[in-house]
């Protein structure tokens, strides 16, 4: 791996991953990050990476559904290693607002597939790492696990959007040989996640005394992981390079919603002590439910962690802490993103687009 395409590089997990890969591997080529810049990317959270590689860090702001643009990224860059991290993210806003989901999970994720198709050159070296999630797989009951074999059976406009992705490549490599490998992962958390994601909604909610808003009656589940056990997964699977293989990530951590809002809210108790409630448990308001909510995820990793080695390394209760802890001592950050002051530096270095 000489040069690692990143999309979706400024995103949450893209940010963890290229630092990650820069500041925890023996990594010595280039990244380049290709972003569109949208209301969930953040340039302010690699600008110490940007400044520290030089060289070996490029950004590109660009649409991938732009097939010019993305030929030209390939050419010039000398694409060997694609990560694709690029997508609309946010499930919510996929019910409010679906088309833009279809247009860049799907055409998006097909503009990179056929660019990269052209661009092989059928090497040896060559491959396209995507991302999907376990939201592809359906909604569970109380019991039973998604093993890599599951039936898809998306339910909300963003898992279906990811899952027509998901076809797409396996499509590439089983109709063209396109060397892929693909990676399911649960809810992932942790430092740089946008504040619309029900971790930093809560922690950020509890410092301004705002409701905490749970859906429905707060007994929905989901599998938690931390962002750089997410992060190291994808490096193993890309360094493994078992072509067309697919593995599910997850933490093996499950939590009913209601739970983890109480979780957070005594660690914050804690950290923050406030003289007005007794626990910030008493800002806990539970509102209409999410239209389709699905009721459970949860991972069977055992493929992962059998033939790779990779298992979670932290623990909820450490992650949980980690995290508050970031968003406590990254004032700065939090304040851009509160006061769309990062937008405006977007739109002041880059334009409007
Ligand atoms: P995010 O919303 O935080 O970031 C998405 C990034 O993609 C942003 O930087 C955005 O500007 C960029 N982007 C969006 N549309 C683009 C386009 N048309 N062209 C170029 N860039 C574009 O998302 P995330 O939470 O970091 O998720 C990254 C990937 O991982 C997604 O594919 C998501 O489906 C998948 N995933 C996420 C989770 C999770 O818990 N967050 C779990 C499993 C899988
Ligand atoms: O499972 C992987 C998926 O996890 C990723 O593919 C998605 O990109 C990512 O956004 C995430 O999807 P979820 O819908 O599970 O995450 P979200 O943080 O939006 O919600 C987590 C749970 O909390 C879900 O059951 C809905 C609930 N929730 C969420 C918000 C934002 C609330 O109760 N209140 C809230 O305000």
């Amino acid at each position: 791996m000489k040069n690692i395409l990143v999309t979706g590089g400024y995103g949450f997990i893209g940010v963890n991953f290229i630092r990650y890969v820069f500041e925890k591997t023996d990594f010595d080529g280039r990244i380049i990050n290709l972003d569109k810049l949208t209301y969930a990317a953040n340039p302010f959270s690699l600008s110490d990476i940007a400044k520290k590689m030089g060289k070996r860090y490029v950004f590109v702001r660009g649409d991938i559904k732009e097939e010019e643009l993305v030929e030209d990224v390939f050419r010039k860059y000398e694409i060997d290693t694609v990560i694709h991290f690029a997508a609309e993210s946010h499930v919510d806003r996929s019910i409010v607002d679906p088309g833009e989901f279809v247009k860049t999970n799907v055409f998006g994720t097909f503009v990179l597939l056929n660019t990269a198709r052209k661009f092989w050159g059928k090497g040896d070296n060559f491959i396209f790492h995507h991302v999907p999630t376990d939201e592809v797989f359906g909604s569970l009951g109380e019991d039973g696990y998604f093993s890599e074999d599951t039936k898809y059976s998306p339910r909300s406009p963003y898992s279906a959007s990811k899952a027509s992705s998901d076809h797409l490549v396996r499509a590439y490599y089983h109709t063209y040989g396109l060397p892929v490998t693909m990676s399911n992962c649960s809810n992932n958390y942790g430092q740089y996640q946008f504040p619309e994601k029900l971790i930093p909604l809560m922690i950020l909610n509890i410092l301004e005394k705002k409701p905490l808003p749970v859906y429905g009656d707060g007994s929905n589940i989901r599998d938690w992981l931390y962002v750089e056990d997410h992060a190291r997964a994808i490096w193993m699977i890309l360094k493994n390079r078992k072509i067309g293989e697919s593995y599910n990530i997850g933490g093996e951590n499950e939590w009913r919603n209601i739970d983890l809002v109480n979780k957070l809210c005594e660690i914050m108790d804690k950290k923050i002590p406030s003289d007005k409630f007794s626990s910030y448990k008493e800002l806990i308001t539970f509102v209409k439910d999410r239209p389709g909510h699905d009721y459970r995820y949860a991972m069977d990793c055992s493929k992962i962690k059998r033939e790779l080695g990779w298992k979670p390394s932290v623990s909820f209760e450490e992650g949980l802490e980690r995290t508050a802890d970031w968003y406590l001592a990254n004032k700065e950050w939090v304040e851009n993103i509160k006061t769309g002051e990062y937008q405006r530096w977007i739109e002041k270095n880059y334009g409007n687009r």
